[in-house]
């Protein structure tokens, strides 16, 4: 299982609860640590939002744990997790907190990242290559994040929908302005037209990646997921085309040179890193 490293210290994101430390060492549940006794956190608004479970405790709350349970997904991508106190326990070990923290769903929280990218062009429209390793750079696309980091601009799965069809939601919705469809440039003429093409492009998607998010939103009882989805541009004719436009989750929006210099939001540079394997591009 991956090791977490983003949620195991310091403030909640967007709280004032402090986690107590995890030393490395003691993150395994396997590990005993018999004083282990974290604050229990859950956001005041998950009280009231329609896409979070209720409280464990309320009664009416029959979930199916490892199971679909109705139209959501309650699996994990890495095996059955246990259910310890009548909550699930994250796979990956300890966080010093308990609680959903801000995470809707106790348990897993399906999210989709779309990846796209591009060969990078000089003005004249020729590549551009790294003069260490020669390699072609690539760019990918990006938001930035209200924290300020920068992230893929994926989101959670909505109950019933498949992880190519969040995928392809989300980049519309957080990169093309929550439309996706009416910055298309000059040659498209409707809106259907428009997304007939986004559903051309976003057909050949190739899965580089399906499992634990390490995200700070991440607790003992809730924790991300993702499945992330890369296609490429390979001429400049598809996605480059695209006028990207930050939407309402994201602050700036744009395609950023892919190499091991980057910092980015979770796991998300291990996951990119995948990419340009495959792309064989500069790192
Ligand atoms: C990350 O959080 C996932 O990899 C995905 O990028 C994102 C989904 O959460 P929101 O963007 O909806 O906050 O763990
Ligand atoms: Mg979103
Ligand atoms: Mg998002």
């Amino acid at each position: 299982l991956p090791a977490h490293k983003t949620c195991i210290s310091g403030k909640y994101p967007g709280s004032d609860v402090e986690r107590l430390t995890v030393p490395e060492d003691k993150v395994s549940w396997s590990v005993p640590w018999e004083e282990y006794d974290p604050k229990d956190y859950t956001s005041e608004k998950l009280k009231t939002a329609d896409y979070a479970d209720p409280e464990i405790s309320d009664p009416k709350f029959q979930p199916q744990w490892n199971a679909n349970d109705g139209p959501l997904d309650r699996r994990s991508h890495m095996g059955n997790y246990e259910i310890a106190d009548k909550m699930p326990r994250n796979p990956c070990g300890r966080t010093g907190i308990r609680g959903r923290g801000r995470l809707g769903r106790w348990g897993v929280n399906h999210a989709a990242d779309p990846i796209v990218t591009r060969w990078k062009t000089d003005k004249h429209g020729n590549m551009c290559y790294n003069s260490h390793d020669d390699n072609p750079v690539a760019q990918v696309v990006l938001i930035q994040r209200s924290s300020g980091d920068w992230a893929f601009p994926g989101g959670m799965v909505d109950p019933g929908e498949s992880f190519e069809e969040t995928a392809e939601r989300e980049f519309c919705e957080e990169t093309l302005d929550g439309t996706g469809f009416l910055h298309l440039g000059p040659s498209s003429k409707d809106y259907e037209e428009n997304k007939k093409l986004i559903e051309k492009y976003m057909k050949k998607g190739v899965e580089v990646y399906r499992g634990y998010v390490d995200d700070p939103r991440n607790t003992d009882n809730a924790w991300m997921e993702t499945v992330a989805i890369t296609f490429h541009d390979p001429n400049g004719n598809t996605f480059s085309k695209l006028k990207l436009v930050a939407g309402s989750d994201a602050k700036a929006v744009g395609w950023k040179d892919v190499s091991k210099d980057m910092s980015l939001y979770a796991n998300h540079k291990d996951i990119l890193h995948r990419v340009a394997k495959r792309l064989q591009a500069h790192w």
